[in-house]
C-alpha cells in the first residue's frame, strides 16, 4: 500500500518531508526508486512520463500536484479505471482572487505610471475611470471567487464558462456568441480556463478582434491558452491596451523573449497562486486514505473532459 511521488525533473523534497511529518508511518517511495511495482496503490504526478502509470498493477488513484491537471492530459497510455484527483484549497482559491484582483486593480488606478514618474520626481495627476468591466473567462474553483471579489470592489463582472451558472452579483453567460459580446464592452479580460483541447489557444486574434480597443488582458491559465504572436501584433495595432501574464508557452520564458521588453506588458513568473505544501500534503494524505479504503474520492477529474 505504497505512495509513490513522480515528478520528473522537479524537487519533491519539501513534499516529500510534508508527507512523513503528516505520517512518518507511510510506505512513500520516491521515483525512480520505486521498489516493488506492484505496492504503488497512489501515486503523486507532475509531467510524469506517457505510460509509466501501467507499471503499477495494483495503482488505484493519481493525484496532480496542482489545480491543473493538462499535464496529464497528453498520456494516451493511461490506465483505465484509475482515478484521478487534483490539490486545490482554499489558500490557493484566495491568492488566485488576490492576484486577478491586484492585476485589475493597479492597471485601472495607474499604479505602474505613478511608480515611474515618481522615480522622475514628476506629479502628474490624471483622472482613472469612474466605472470598469471586467469579463471572466471560467467560473470553476479559482474563476468563481475572483470574480467575486472583483465585484466587492464594485466592478461590473460578466462571467464565462461552458455550462451556465448563477452567482449572486455576476452576470454569467456561455457560449461563444455571448461572450463575444461581452468581450466588446470589456475594459478587462481574466483567463482562468484549463488547458484543454477546446481552449487551448482562445487567446488569438480572432477574440482579440473582438474586444473593446485598448482592453487589458490577463492570463493566469496556461501558456498554451495564448496565441503570443497575436498578443504582440494585437498590442503593436494598440487593439490591446496592455497585459498581465503569469503563464507562459515556454516556462521559464526565454531570456530572448519579446514579452521581456514590452512596455505594455507586466511579466510575474507563474506564482499567481502556488501549492502550499503542508495543505497538499494533507489532502494528498487524505485521498491515499480514501483511495486505499474504497471511499469516494474528493477534487475528482473528468480526464475525458479534460479538467
Ligand atoms: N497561474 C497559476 O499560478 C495557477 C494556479 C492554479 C491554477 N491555475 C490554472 O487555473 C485553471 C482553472 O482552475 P480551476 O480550479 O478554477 O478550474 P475548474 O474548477 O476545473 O473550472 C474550470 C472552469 O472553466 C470552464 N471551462 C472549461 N472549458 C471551457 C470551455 N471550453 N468553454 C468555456 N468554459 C470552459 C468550466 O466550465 P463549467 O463550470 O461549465 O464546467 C469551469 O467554470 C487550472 O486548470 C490551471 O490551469 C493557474
Amino acid at each position: 500500500m505504497a505512495l509513490l511521488i513522480l515528478m520528473p525533473n522537479r524537487d519533491s523534497s519539501e513534499l516529500e518531508g510534508a508527507l512523513r511529518r503528516c505520517e512518518p508511518q507511510l510506505d512513500l517511495r520516491v521515483w525512480p526508486q520505486c521498489g516493488d511495482p506492484a505496492d504503488i496503490v497512489f501515486v503523486v504526478s507532475w509531467n510524469h512520463p506517457p505510460g509509466e502509470l501501467r507499471r503499477f498493477p495494483s495503482l488505484r488513484a493519481v493525484a496532480s500536484f496542482g489545480a491543473g491537471v493538462d499535464h496529464m492530459l497528453g498520456d494516451h497510455d493511461f490506465p483505465c479505471g484509475v482515478e484521478v484527483v487534483r490539490m486545490i484549497d482554499d489558500d490557493l482559491v484566495r491568492d488566485m482572487a488576490e492576484y486577478v484582483c491586484c492585476a485589475v486593480l493597479s492597471h485601472r488606478r495607474s499604479w505602474l505610471h505613478y511608480h515611474d514618474l515618481a522615480r522622475e520626481r514628476r506629479w502628474r495627476p490624471s483622472p482613472y475611470p469612474r466605472s470598469s468591466r471586467v469579463v471572466v473567462l471560467g467560473l470553476g474553483r479559482l474563476g468563481r471567487v475572483a470574480a467575486r471579489r472583483l465585484h466587492s470592489f464594485g466592478l461590473d463582472v460578466i462571467g464565462w464558462s461552458r455550462s451556465l451558472k448563477s452567482i449572486e452579483g455576476i452576470k454569467c453567460i456561455q457560449g461563444r456568441p455571448a461572450l463575444e459580446s461581452a468581450l466588446a464592452g470589456a475594459d478587462y479580460v481574466a483567463c482562468l480556463l484549463p488547458l484543454t483541447p477546446e481552449t487551448e489557444g482562445i487567446l488569438d486574434a480572432s477574440l482579440f478582434a473582438c474586444m473593446k480597443p485598448g482592453a487589458y488582458l490577463i492570463n493566469v491559465g496556461r501558456g498554451r491558452h495564448l496565441i503570443e504572436a497575436d498578443l504582440l501584433a494585437a498590442l503593436d495595432q494598440a487593439r490591446l491596451g496592455g497585459a498581465c501574464l503569469d503563464v507562459f508557452v515556454t516556462e521559464p520564458l526565454p531570456a530572448d523573449h519579446p514579452f521581456w521588453n514590452h512596455p505594455r506588458i507586466t511579466i510575474t513568473p507563474h506564482v499567481a497562486s502556488l501549492t502550499n505544501q503542508e495543505s497538499v500534503a494533507a489532502q494528498i494524505l487524505d485521498s491515499y486514505r480514501r483511495a486505499v479504503e474504497g471511499r469516494p474520492l474528493l477534487n475528482r477529474v473528468d480526464l475525458e473532459r479534460g479538467y
